[in-house]
């Protein structure tokens, strides 16, 4: 299924298969298991060099996690999914692998297409959509696009990966059906289309056995059934047993150096409780990917001529416009020329561009909507104020602050000193200030000055877990040990800061400050990392006093524009949301302006849903995504209207409570799947509720009318043709939506589901053709008891719309 071999593959399988006999079982062994963080040893014997992967999926971070070294960040996955363009996904692709190029990186950590089960799931953002064609469909053009530029993919994470809450252990119960037409979908597609070189295996347990040894799923299913030949990589700290994952069809335990692999692999095999053959199988996967990144001497890399060079800045402005998703226009957008414009949100002048956890990377420059608008609009036309702060959260130490790492031995010598540009360090494995070791290094510092922006009670604060010492111009704060707030291996990553001194300070008046940490490398984790942060917040202004002031500007403006967005506590790893509103005082000020102005236009700055309780008292709703570096350009390409917003939602927008689908939490460590194939828009059509805003739907600039459908050809092939006019008065881009809807009713079937779609674009007045071919699975269900996919006979409705409520035209088919 994943493909034929061809000639070059036969040429690096003979390379991979002598390599292979000349290690031995030590050599082999130590190849399974990762050297640090985020590398593979390298194995000069075979001409091996060392393997380097990297996270994925807005960018590649590297493996310095430091905004040192900086990385173009594109718009969330939920953004590139939302523009319904596999094209686009496929350059976004071709930019990453660039991107990985630059900076030594043989695999992406990337991308991730777990579905959308509950609007609650924390890395919501960092998924694709909650339908598997869609999610499949722009995840091929994602690998696609990576691998084009000889950088490998590893897609994750296998399987139904779909929330965060006690995600190392969680026991996912979920009825094969449901995998098959549901979660394992997306991966399928990929497999069969992109052909990706590598797969992710889960933390969390699928039915009893977990993900890095469910030799069922990955033996039978990914690799038998589907034909992958890629290399399968644990989660990171997810490969707990040596014989069940070798068992099972890991290839490889990451992050080392300790891990189940190495040693205690090369022990099993002469103990006699692991064959041999099953290590020579998971080599053969890892020299396989070596060989295709072009890594092992004496193989031909699959790429030898790189594509040509992406403008990452452009492209990052593209997909974000491309993404947006206008769910209300009362006729606000675009704005009028030489109108004024209050514009209103903290997340407006600091804009939130990218979700929390290990998808974070650190762009060189960031455009927030202030910026983009204030390039955008002549001079005078446009005001700015907070209105809200959501961020109760403190902030890391960058904008005043001038900082330096010092690190110290036990006796307190300096032994090197190394560089914060805000107050992070995340140093992993030998990532350490030169002359620096893990042996010799007893304490960092962070040390220098903070030069206020305002004058008032500043709040500073502490990320990291151990003993720390904060001193601030001369009096010392904190002098403690911190204790983590939940047990999860990441929290020095992704906890939350802690607050830990409020000192008064003057606006211009620069203080010392020294934060000081005891490092500690304890013996249950495999990998030495020193991680910390110095954080901060700017004095708290009155809640109230901060919307009046919104109000006033936006009664003085033609055009009000509240920018409200989610915050690095609501949207992240390693932990689920409670609840769909936006944070703090948001939603106040939306209707405090909307009564100010009745031309109130929201942008929401979100990954994920939100509700929007307001949403029918203002002029217009922009769904804006996390939408990368130059989100701030992109939306003021789109508000002027010099370019319409492109997007349609890949997931169902309603409230909580009537979300048919929700529950996150486990209970006595299972969380079972009891909808079994009804989420997203399947369930809101079972249950007969109405969304705030439905899977597909999107406005532009334009008009459409859909002229006629035609469909073609028998079940093996059917095609479908779609004429649309573009009736507005100017050029547009059109997604022609296809869904198939049995003409039966039955309960245990979704009433209709996505089966292709395709844009199209056209001048005012043209007429242009969508066509669409709809994949077999369409038309078939998993048979449990046959243990096999079987095609549902009848007549069926194949509907062409402009989302799953809005549809146009339809012809009735038999198959
Ligand atoms: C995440 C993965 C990521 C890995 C390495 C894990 O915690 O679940 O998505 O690739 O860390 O950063």
């Amino acid at each position: 299924m994943a493909g034929t071999r061809t000639q070059a593959d036969e040429a690096r399988e003979a390379v991979v298969e002598a390599a292979l006999a000349a290690l031995d079982l030590d050599a082999k062994a130590r190849l399974l298991s990762g050297q640090d963080m985020w590398t593979l040893p390298a194995l000069p014997e075979i001409g091996l060099r060392s393997l380097v992967m990297s996270d994925g999926p807005i960018g590649v971070r590297g493996v310095r996690w430091t905004a040192d070294d900086p990385s173009v960040a594109l718009p969330s996955p939920t953004a590139l999914a939302a523009t319904w363009d596999p094209g686009l996904a496929r350059r976004a692709g071709v930019l990453l692998a660039q991107e990985a190029r630059r900076k030594g990186v043989h695999v992406l950590l990337a991308p991730t297409v777990n579905l959308h089960r509950s609007p609650l799931g924390g890395r919501h953002f960092e998924a694709y959509s909650e339908d598997p064609y869609l999610t499949g469909t722009i995840g091929a053009g994602y690998v696609n696009g990576v691998q084009s530029g000889g950088v490998g993919t590893t897609v994750k994470h296998f399987v139904a990966n779909d929330a965060e809450t006690d995600r190392f252990t969680v026991n996912n119960t979920v009825s094969e059906r449901a995998l098959r037409e549901l979660y394992l979908a997306p991966f399928e597609i990929i497999v069969e289309n992109a052909h990706p070189w590598g797969i992710m295996t889960a933390y969390n347990t699928v039915n009893g056995t977990t993900m890095s040894e469910h030799h069922y799923l990955v033996n039978e299913v990914l690799r038998g059934e589907w034909g992958f030949d890629g290399y399968n990589v644990s989660d990171w700290l997810a490969a707990r047993s040596t014989k069940g994952a070798i068992e099972g069809g890991l290839d490889v335990a990451m992050p080392g150096p300790r891990t189940v692999y190495g040693e205690p692999l090369a022990q099993a095999v002469r103990d006699g409780d692991v064959a041999e053959a099953k290590v020579d199988d998971a080599v053969r996967n890892v020299l396989r990917l070596a060989a295709r990144v072009g890594i092992l001497q004496g193989a031909e890399p699959v790429v030898t001529e790189h594509p040509e060079a992406v403008d990452g800045i452009a492209l990052a402005r593209e997909i974000a416009r491309r993404s947006f998703v206008l769910v209300r226009n009362e006729g606000a957008l675009p704005l009028r020329p030489n109108g004024t414009v209050a514009l209103i949100g903290a997340a407006a002048r600091d804009a939130r561009v990218l979700g929390g956890g290990s998808a974070t990377v650190f762009p060189a420059r960031i455009v927030s909507p202030l910026d983009g608008l204030t390039a955008a609009l002549p001079e005078g036309a446009l005001t700015y104020a907070v209105g809200a702060d959501p961020n109760t959260e403190l902030a890391v130490a960058d904008k005043g602050f001038e900082l330096r790492a010092v690190c110290r031995d036990a006796e307190g010598n300096v032994i090197g000193t190394g560089s914060t540009p805000n107050g992070q360090i995340q140093w992993m494995g030998s990532d350490l200030p030169e002359g620096v070791t893990h042996d010799t290094l007893h304490t960092v510092e962070l040390t220098g000055t903070f030069t206020p922006r305002e004058s008032g009670p500043h709040t500073f604060g502490i990320k990291g877990v151990g003993a720390f010492k904060l001193t601030i111009d001369g009096t010392t704060y904190y002098d403690d040990f911190q204790r983590p707030e939940r047990d999860d291996p990441f929290i020095t990553f992704f906890g939350a800061p802690v607050s830990r001194a409020q000192p008064e300070l003057t606006a211009g008046e620069p203080v010392e400050v020294s934060l000081t940490h005891v490092v500690e490398f304890p013996e249950d984790i495999p990998l030495k990392a020193v991680a910390f942060t110095l954080t901060h917040q700017e004095p708290r202004r009155d809640p109230d006093e901060l919307i009046a002031e919104a109000v006033e500007a936006a009664r003085n403006a033609d055009t009000a524009v509240v920018v409200v967005a989610t915050t690095e506590r609501v949207e992240s790893e390693g932990f689920d949301r409670k609840d769909l509103t936006l944070p703090g005082r948001q939603d106040d000020l939306i209707r405090a302006v909307a009564a100010a102005n009745p031309n109130t236009v929201v942008i929401v700055n979100s990954g994920s849903p939100v509700e929007l309780p307001w949403r029918e008292d203002v002029a217009a709703v922009l769904l804006s995504w996390f939408p990368g570096q130059e989100g701030g350009a992109a939306l003021a390409d789109v508000l002027t209207g010099a370019h319409e917003p492109g997007g349609r939602l890949p997931t169902t927008w309603g409230s909580l409570t009537d979300a048919p689908v929700s529950q996150v939490v486990p209970s006595n460590g299972e969380l079972p799947y009891r909808e079994g194939v009804f989420i997203g828009y399947r369930a809101w059509e079972k249950e007969g509720r109405t969304p705030s805003y439905p899977f597909g739907h999107g406005l532009g600039y334009t008009d459409w009318t859909y002229e006629s459908v035609k469909v073609e050809g028998a079940v093996e092939g059917i095609t479908v043709t779609v004429r649309v006019r573009n009736s507005g008065e100017r050029a547009g881009r059109e997604v022609v939506q296809v869904y198939v809807a049995p003409t039966e009713p039955d309960t245990d079937r979704p009433a209709r589901l996505l089966a292709g779609f395709a844009g199209v674009e056209a001048g005012p007045g043209e007429t242009v053709e969508a066509v669409v071919e709809l994949p077999r699975r369409a038309f078939e269900t998993w048979d449990e008891t046959t243990n096999s996919w079987t095609s549902v006979k009848g007549s069926y409705e194949i509907q062409a719309a402009r989302s799953i409520s809005d549809r146009r035209l339809a012809a009735t088919i038999n198959v």
